[in-house]
Formats: structure tokens, sequence, C-alpha cells
């Protein structure tokens, strides 16, 4: 059996960044000796024609990848995927921007992948379709004869139905679902949530594709060793260099608004207002790589963020300390890792996410003997997981400040335990487990009829 992977976005397969997103952390440290095929978009627009995709071997991992037409990019993965599914799914109604044509292109660009994934297919390949850009593949793929087993994973979360109905044709996307034979989800609020909405919407109808629950994941030993690089290297020496003994905070998300950082920021504020003690004793980093940043949504929330920033440098910052340090620049991997083992305290307080594999990674890069503490939102995926970690609700600046409070003050003892027990639930389900239990359960049962030939 020969596993094809087809995502929206390729990472670069000789350098690792550390912002790509929970989608690229998890594929990569789910196989990492298995040969497969991996098609996707490289990133770039082009007035070339896609069908002209190049193909690029890596480590035992074939990459085949094209660029897109601007005008496809900006209807379908500026327009659609993100500005009418990302918050739709996020639950932010109000950031959801929907128009016909950016549907039609979403639509549009779906049938491209189909038309340069269907030739590459041989008899007995499994297909395995990641995240919300490309929910209508399989039905494109289907209608080109393509009968190869494929299932679908969202990282996202999946809206409760009531939230779903806002979407003008929200039955013909999650009629999208329909063609897959194996459709997972991170936890099993989400599962649920799907299955509550083809119940509604298709009552009667075709029957529904399997489901079930993955919870994505990392590779916590290969984490350990990039913290333990990146830690050891130039940034990471500066970074321990500069705190001078204070007490890290560390917060590192895509710069988006489903992270919830201009709340996280008011919730430091508050720790500073309410907790003098702490002042020139801690630091909070946040590092926010931008995102998106052609989307309008995006481009304001920076804007918000830098308000904040300046507003708690003018109110708290002394000439010789500075309570949050702020960057849009991202760093390699086992840079992050490293400035993640250095945190005391890692700040995940995502308004909604998936998963979130910042999470994880920040329990994995850890010292063991002298471990920091995770303040985790209660929205986040991850929190089904890591009940060591300290559990907020990311809406109650009062709450987190105090789980901050409580974090720096937190003795070692209980610290050790906290971080044993989100280690052991990392251990115990890991990335490979992750691609295990999905592609076990998708198996390589074919649909009826036979695979087409391959070109
Ligand atoms: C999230 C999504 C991924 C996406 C990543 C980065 O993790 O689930 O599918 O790749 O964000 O976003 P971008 O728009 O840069 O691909």
């Amino acid at each position: 059996m020969r596993l094809v992977l087809v995502s929206n976005r390729l990472p670069n397969p000789a350098e690792q960044s550390g912002n790509e997103g929970g989608l690229l952390t998890a594929v990569r440290s789910a196989l990492p000796d298995e040969p497969f095929l991996w098609i996707g978009w490289n990133g770039r627009t082009s007035d070339e024609d896609p069908s002209t995709p190049t193909r690029r071997e890596h480590h035992g991992v074939s990459y085949v990848s094209f660029p897109l037409r601007h005008n496809d990019i900006e209807r379908y993965y500026a327009g659609y995927a993100n500005r009418v599914l990302w918050p739709l799914f996020h639950q932010s109604p109000a950031r959801l921007c929907y128009r016909k044509e950016d549907e039609e292109g979403y639509l549009r660009v779906n049938e491209i992948f189909a038309h340069l994934t269907a030739p590459l297919l041989h008899p007995g390949d499994v297909l395995w379709v990641h995240d919300y850009h490309l929910i209508p593949l399989a039905k494109a793929l289907r209608a080109l004869g393509v009968r190869h087993p494929i299932g679908f994973f969202l990282h996202i979360p999946f809206p409760p139905h009531g939230a779903l109905r806002v979407l003008p044709g929200h039955r013909r996307l999650l009629a999208g679902f329909l063609d897959y034979d194996l459709v997972g989800f991170q936890t099993a609020d989400d599962e649920e949530a799907f299955r509550d909405a083809v119940r509604h919407e298709f009552a009667g109808g075709p029957a529904p594709p399997r489901t079930g629950v993955f919870p994505a994941s990392i590779d916590p030993a290969e984490c350990t060793r990039a913290a333990a690089r990146g830690r050891r290297g130039t940034h990471g020496r500066r970074l321990l260099q500069s705190l001078t003994g204070r007490r890290l905070i560390l917060g590192v998300d895509r710069l988006d608004y489903s992270k919830g950082l201009p709340e996280r920021l008011r919730a430091y504020e508050r720790l500073l207002e309410t907790q003098p003690r702490w002042h020139r004793s801690i630091v909070f980093f946040q590092i926010a790589p931008l995102s998106r940043s052609e989307i309008p949504e995006y481009a304001d929330l920076r804007a918000e963020l830098d308000g904040i920033v300046g507003r708690i440098l003018g109110r708290f910052a002394d000439y010789d300390w500075l309570p949050i340090r702020y960057m849009t620049r991202g760093f390699r991997r086992d840079t992050v890792l490293g400035f993640l083992s250095l945190a005391r305290v890692g700040l995940v307080t995502p308004l909604r996410d998936g998963m979130n594999l910042v999470a994880k990674e920040h329990v994995a890069a850890q010292p063991e003997e002298d471990p920091g503490v995770l303040v985790l939102s209660e929205f986040a995926g991850a929190a089904h997981e890591l009940t060591g970690a300290l559990v907020v609700n990311p809406y109650d600046p009062e709450g987190v400040a105090e789980a901050l409070d409580r974090a720096l003050a937190m003795p070692l003892e209980e610290r050790r335990e906290r971080h044993a027990s989100n280690l052991r639930a990392i251990v115990s389900a890991d990335a490979r487990a992750w691609a295990r239990a999905f592609l076990a359960e998708l198996g390589g049962v074919p649909r009826q009829g036979s695979p087409p030939n391959p070109a």
C-alpha cells in the first residue's frame, strides 16, 4: 500500500520553521521513515499552468507541488478557506465574509487538485486528505473515477450545527464530506458536532461516512532533542542570558485571532496590576509570526496588538525592565523549542483551537528535573489530554491572571507531578500513533469499481 497525502500547503523539506502550523508539524512527526507521496500547493502564485507540477524527492518522500493562479488563491485560500471556513469553524461568525465567487473559486481549485492528483495514483494507493481547504476534494476525485479509499482529517474544530447554519450553502459544504471513507476529528466534541449536522441536514439521505477521533500529536523524543539543540544554540543562549534570572512566560502562536492574543495580553496586564510582587522578576515574551497578512482581519489584529503592547510598556516598564517582549518574526523550529524549554510558564490560550501542538511541545521541551507549568485554554483540543495543565477560560482575564500567579509560584514538586502527567499523556498518544490509528481505521478497502489506470 502506498500512502498519498494531499494538503493545501507543503512543507519546505530542507528547513523546518517553528511556525508552520499544526498540520505540517503533525504530519512530519507522524511519518518520519515512511515513503509516501505528498501533493500540495507550493505557496507561490503564478500565471503558469498548474498542470505542470514539480516533483522533488527528500528522505524518501516525494513532494509534488504546483503554483496556483493569483486569482484562484484570492478566492480559494484568502477568500473561502480563510475568510469563511476558518472563522466559521472557529465560531467567530462576526469575522465571516461570504462571497459567492469565493465559494466558486474554492470548488474550482479543489477540481484543480483532483486533476493533478488522479493521474499520479497507482492501484492500491490510499489517500489521506488534510484540512478545511480540501473538503470537496473526494467528490472531485470520485467524479474523475477515483475509487481508492480516501480519508479526510480536519485539523481545526468542527462547529455545532447551529453555528454551521450561518454559512450560505452549508449543506453543499457538508455534502463534500460524504464522499470520504473516513472523516477524522481532533476531539469527540468535533466528531459529535459533525454527526449531529449530518443527521439534521441529511435525515433519511445518504449514509454518513465513518468517523473517528484521532488527536494529532508530536514526537516527544524528537522535540526534546530539538529543544536541547535550540537551547545550546546562539538564540537559546542569548535569551537565557538576557533573562538575568527572571522567570519567563512564553507564548508562541501564528498571529491569528483564534489564538486569543489580545485577551492574553490583557490578562497579563491584569497580573501586573494586581500582583506587583512580580514586577521586575518576570518577563512575558510573545512570539507571533505574521500569518495570512493579506487578509484584513489579520492586519487589524496586528494593529490592535501593537496598541496593547505599547500600552503595557507605557504603564509598567522601567528603564531597566521591560515586562513584555513581542516579536512578529518567526524562528527555526529547534530555536522555538529551545525557547520553550526555558519557559517557566507556557501560555497557550486560544479562544478556539483544533488541538494546539505548541502546548504539547512546551511539555516535551521542559527539563524533567525542573519543569515549567503549562497554562492552557479549555477551548484547545489539547486540554482534553493535558490534564496536568492549569486550565483557564481565555475570555476571563482575572482567571488567567490568577493561573499565571499560581504557575509562577508553584512549588517544584507540584510542577514535576503535573509535568509528568502531561508527558505521559503525550508519550502514550504521539504523532505516530495518530497516523497509525487513522490509517488502520481507513484500511485498504476500495470502493466498488476499479481504480482508474495510472498515467
Ligand atoms: C492551521 C491550519 C493548517 C494551516 C496552518 C498555517 O494550523 O490547520 O491547515 O496550514 O494553520 O496556516 P496557513 O494559512 O499559513 O497555511
